[in-house]
């Protein structure tokens, strides 16, 4: 959580956001602070828009998009400017990277890994931009009917706090690729990358008011901005809860979202598996950002024949991780706030409660400053699967372990949440694979491997609680657009 405002005022560089192409204040002046999650100390400030602020921001993409001159370019042009963007980012990607894992807590080399992918993203549908056909459709005689995929018109992209870079890139990337204009907000915890995109667009020739960037709270600019009239389609990362949220104010103006709300995911460990190839995935799925990442891997169901031996290896493994701050570039950093800590303390601690077995701890980094938001890794042993700790995304470094009998309880198992994001499966079994494959609920199946990152040409999203439309990949342009129809009569 952004920090409000202290009494004599914020410390450190004052971010100012872009709307219209210009730097502006939150017409209130009211601030919120940014503290770095590895120590708690407030280091800059970024304005707390409200519903004044998002109007702005969203007038100013309505007229880029209804006079300006982005969705009238030729596609080619439109990708150009996205593969410059790219190229900016790269060569500002030590700048940007040290940036957001301030800004998150996260260790260096996972800023560094987000500026990779983030650059793939706008190098992507850079190239992706002019290569979107349309059909034509066999119709009745004396008629020729063909479809354009035509652009939304005014996007709204809220963002979460866990991939700023990365999450900012996937929308971007797609949502200018098709000519919408967007308005950004992103999360009170994490917005300082995104304010440095929205200068670097600007860099890139992409026209003022194409990207606009307003900062502030979900309740206040977020809300203002999902339910704006003028806005024609939402796209949202973040908790189902404010999904929900998110979609009621975009249905009381019937608008389009794309909705990318988490998981439960499951990786399923068969006896037959190359158990030397899957531990270190299993144990990076869950640690990777902390474990606050979306595709997460926070389960893993394991055949009762190998249980205790893969249960032994990860927890040799679990004991040895350490936190620490962003820094020092540790296995993991500090979780974001101090809100997410204690969460992910009280799920932790009615878990233990419940008497489910503690297989291992971390531990935090000696000398890691107090005033961190540290959360020490942690493997439990067997959960009951209608735990909390195995039904609810907890958002931290938490592995639940899961033995199942044969294939068809751990399909049962893996399908047994009401979340459906990403699943990984480790067998050497092909028709197994190719079974299971088909049976997880998943919008992402792995096989032998877990890509809990990254796979900006993979196309990615939900079944059920974690959401719906794709991101990713090329499927996102289609999310970014819509289908129009055109018929001509000969003569
Ligand atoms: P959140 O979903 O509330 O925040 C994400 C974004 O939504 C932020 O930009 C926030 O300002 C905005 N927002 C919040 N309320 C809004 C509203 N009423 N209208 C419009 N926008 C709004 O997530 P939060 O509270 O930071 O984290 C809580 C839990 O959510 C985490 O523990 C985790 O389980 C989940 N989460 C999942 C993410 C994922 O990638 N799957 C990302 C972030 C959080
Ligand atoms: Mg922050």
């Amino acid at each position: 959580m952004g920090v409000p405002q202290s009494a004599a005022g914020p410390a450190g560089e004052a971010f100012l956001q872009w709307i219209d192409g210009r730097q502006v204040d939150a017409v209130s002046g009211a601030r919120i602070e940014v503290a770095c999650p590895s120590n708690g100390h407030v280091f800059a400030s970024f304005p707390a828009s409200g519903a004044e602020d998002v109007d702005r921001a969203v007038r100013s993409a309505r007229h880029a998009f209804d006079e300006g001159p982005w969705g009238r370019m030729p596609a080619y042009e439109r990708g150009r400017r996205l593969t410059a963007l790219s190229r900016l980012v790269e060569l500002h990607g030590d700048e940007l990277a040290a940036l957001e894992s301030r800004d998150t807590g996260k260790p260096a080399r996972q800023g560094r890994a987000d500026v990779t992918a983030t650059i793939r993203y706008y190098e992507f549908y850079g190239g992706a931009a002019d290569k979107v056909h349309g059909d034509t459709i066999p119709f009745l005689d004396g008629y020729t009917a063909l479809t354009l995929r035509e652009p939304h018109g005014v996007v709204a992209g809220i963002i979460p706090w866990n991939y700023p870079l990365q999450i900012l890139a996937r929308v971007l990337g797609a949502a200018l690729a098709m000519g919408n204009t967007l308005v950004i907000k992103p999360a009170e915890d994490a917005s300082l990358t995104a304010l440095r995109m929205a200068e670097l667009a600007l860099e890139a020739d992409i026209p003022p008011g194409v990207v606009n960037v307003v900062t502030g709270y979900g309740r206040e600019a977020g809300a203002a901005l999902a339910g704006h009239p003028l806005v024609d389609y939402v796209t949202f990362t973040g908790s189902p809860a404010t999904g929900t949220a998110i979609q009621k104010a975009a249905a009381g103006n019937n608008r389009g979202v794309t909705m990318e709300l988490g998981g439960k995911s499951p990786q399923i460990v068969f006896a037959d598996a190359d158990l030397e190839a899957a531990i270190p995935v299993l144990v990076n799925a869950i640690i990777q950002n902390g474990g606050q990442t979306c595709s997460a891997g926070s389960r893993v169901l394991i055949e009762r024949s190998v249980f205790d031996c893969v249960a032994s290896e990860l927890a040799e493994r679990f004991s040895a991780l350490v936190a620490g701050p962003h820094d020092a570039d540790l296995d993991l950093g500090a979780l974001i706030n101090e809100r997410q800590r204690s969460r992910v303390a009280a799920m932790v601690a009615a878990a233990e409660e419940a008497g489910t077995p503690v297989l291992a701890r971390g531990s935090i980094a000696k000398g890691a400053p107090d005033g961190g938001y540290y959360f020490a890794p942690l493997l439990f042993g067997a959960t009951d699967p209608r735990a909390e700790i195995a039904q609810e995304e907890v958002f931290g470094p938490v592995l639940t372990l899961f033995p199942f009998e044969d294939e068809a309880e751990a399909v049962r198992l893996a399908n047994g949440t009401d979340y459906g994001l990403v699943a990984g499966i480790w067998t050497r079994d092909g028709a197994r694979q190719h079974r299971l494959a088909k049976r997880v609920r998943a919008g992402q199946v792995f096989v032998n491997a877990y890509g809990a990152g990254g796979g900006v040409e993979l196309p990615f999203g939900g079944f059920r609680r974690s959401g719906h439309g794709r991101e990713k990949g090329l499927e996102a342009l289609h999310d970014m657009s819509a289908t129009k129809t055109v018929v001509f009569r000969h003569g």
